[in-house]
């Protein structure tokens, strides 16, 4: 096998012998690091690191790269996104521009069926080219790990072909870890329309059992939210996706005080995502569980909607993670270094906790934590190497519009 080495890493954060549990409360705050130090991979995976006092000698390794003093640390852990889509929204972006509030738009026809319909429209080939392609600018950002949903089917062929493009896309990029999430309640699909409830019987009795058997999602979704899916209809569709094996991540509280948060952590649901509407019950919920605190900077700055509260969900105890929410229509970007900016700008996160919530906790919200998140021997030597000139890590969600990055070795593969 392929051994590596990185020499002369400035600062090595995320280091950690250990390096599969969550961080929760003042352990969200602390990045542990080492100075001038090499890492060395076998095969796929992180063989060693330390300090450069202590580095193997490089004849035992098939390559060496010298990071020259740069910054390095795990791939971010992006555990929301919708990358599989066709077309672009950049329509509604000027009725955005105009006035319109999301959830008028979506009224109108917008959002979320408009691009149900172009999806209708576009073969598996083109969605699986666009959506790689989007991977690739993802993998060139920093990301190692990646959530995928479907949700712009909405009838069961669709919802079929958006996890089968997911299949592909992990064959077509195994150097990039990727989850598959089943979010057929996303919206109500045309065919249902004002028959909601019908809809979400046809989830149950047809589209979840036919994912199931198809092996093709690992986790199950719900917009629980106003003018989506309600509370009880949310525990309906959970209660089928148990016994499926299909883990719960759900949509909940970005328009609305909507319950999904308690109705998520009842389900024992990996993550409850968005959350940009939530008080102190939530927060207490959310700390007495494992449950992972999903935000999503990235909607709040496109959408102008409030900013989840991240710094006082990691003051109470939440394992708080931050996400791109990749999509057309709320997010149009899956730049992490970016949610790591608006995490420390608007969120009031400081840089080390932003960098834990996009690694190791983002790892925790797919279910990745003994492979992704952290620098520790046997996970993926998956990492992002920063520029030598950039000396304190503080400065990399600072100067949130420069290109930073020297290099990102996705399962010791360079991406650039
Ligand atoms: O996470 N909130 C629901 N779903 C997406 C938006 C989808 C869309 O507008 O196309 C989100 O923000
Ligand atoms: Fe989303």
């Amino acid at each position: 096998m392929k051994k590596l080495l990185i020499k002369n890493i400035g600062l090595l954060q995320g280091c950690s012998l250990h390096g599969d549990k969550p961080l929760r409360g003042a352990a969200l705050a602390t990045v542990e690091s080492i100075a001038n130090a090499y890492l060395a991979t076998d095969g796929e995976r992180i063989a060693s690191f330390g300090e450069m006092a202590a580095c193997p000698p490089e004849c035992d390794f098939h390559q060496v790269i010298d990071a020259q003093g740069g910054i390095v640390h795990p791939a971010f852990c992006d555990s929301h996104t919708h990358i599989v889509y066709a077309g672009s929204r950049e329509g509604e972006f000027l009725d955005k521009i105009n006035g319109l509030s999301y959830e008028e738009i979506a009224r109108r026809g917008g959002g979320i069926l408009n691009s149900a319909d172009r999806l209708h429209d576009s073969s598996e080939e083109d969605l699986t080219a666009a959506a790689h392609r989007r991977l690739r600018i993802a993998a060139a950002l920093g990301t190692g790990a990646i959530e995928i949903k479907s949700g712009y089917g909405l009838t069961l062929d669709d919802e079929l072909k958006m996890l089968r493009v997911i299949a592909r896309l992990r064959n077509e990029m195994p150097q990039m870890e990727i989850r598959a999430t089943f979010l057929g309640a996303h919206a109500v699909g045309r065919a249902f329309t004002g028959r909601q409830s019908e809809y979400v019987d046809h989830i149950i009795n047809d589209m979840l059992p036919a994912v199931a058997n198809q092996g093709i999602a690992q986790f199950a979704d719900v917009f629980c939210d106003k003018g989506f899916f309600t509370v009880d209809e949310t525990d309906r569709i959970l209660r089928a996706a148990a016994p499926l094996g299909l883990l719960p991540k759900i949509h909940a509280n970005e328009l609305d005080c909507s319950g999904g948060v308690q109705i998520g952590i009842a389900h024992g649901a990996l993550s409850v995502d968005h959350l940009e509407r939530i008080g102190q019950a939530e927060i207490d919920a959310l700390a007495a569980s494992d449950t992972v605190a999903t935000m999503l900077p990235g909607a709040s700055f496109f959408l102008g909607m409030p900013y989840g509260p991240a710094r006082a969900a990691a003051a109470g105890g939440c394992i708080v993670a931050l996400a791109s929410d990749w999509n057309p229509g709320s997010s149009p970007s899956g730049s992490m270094p970016m949610v790591r900016a608006l995490g420390s700008i608007k969120m009031k996160l400081t840089p080390d906790q932003t960098l834990n919530a996009t690694t190791i906790n983002g790892a925790a919200a797919m279910g990745l934590t003994s492979t992704m998140g952290t620098i520790t021997p046997g996970k993926y030597a998956s990492i992002v190497i920063y520029r030598p000139e950039i000396t304190n890590p503080a400065y990399i969600p600072y100067a949130y519009t420069e290109p930073l990055i020297q290099q990102v070795l996705l399962k010791a593969q360079p991406q650039l």
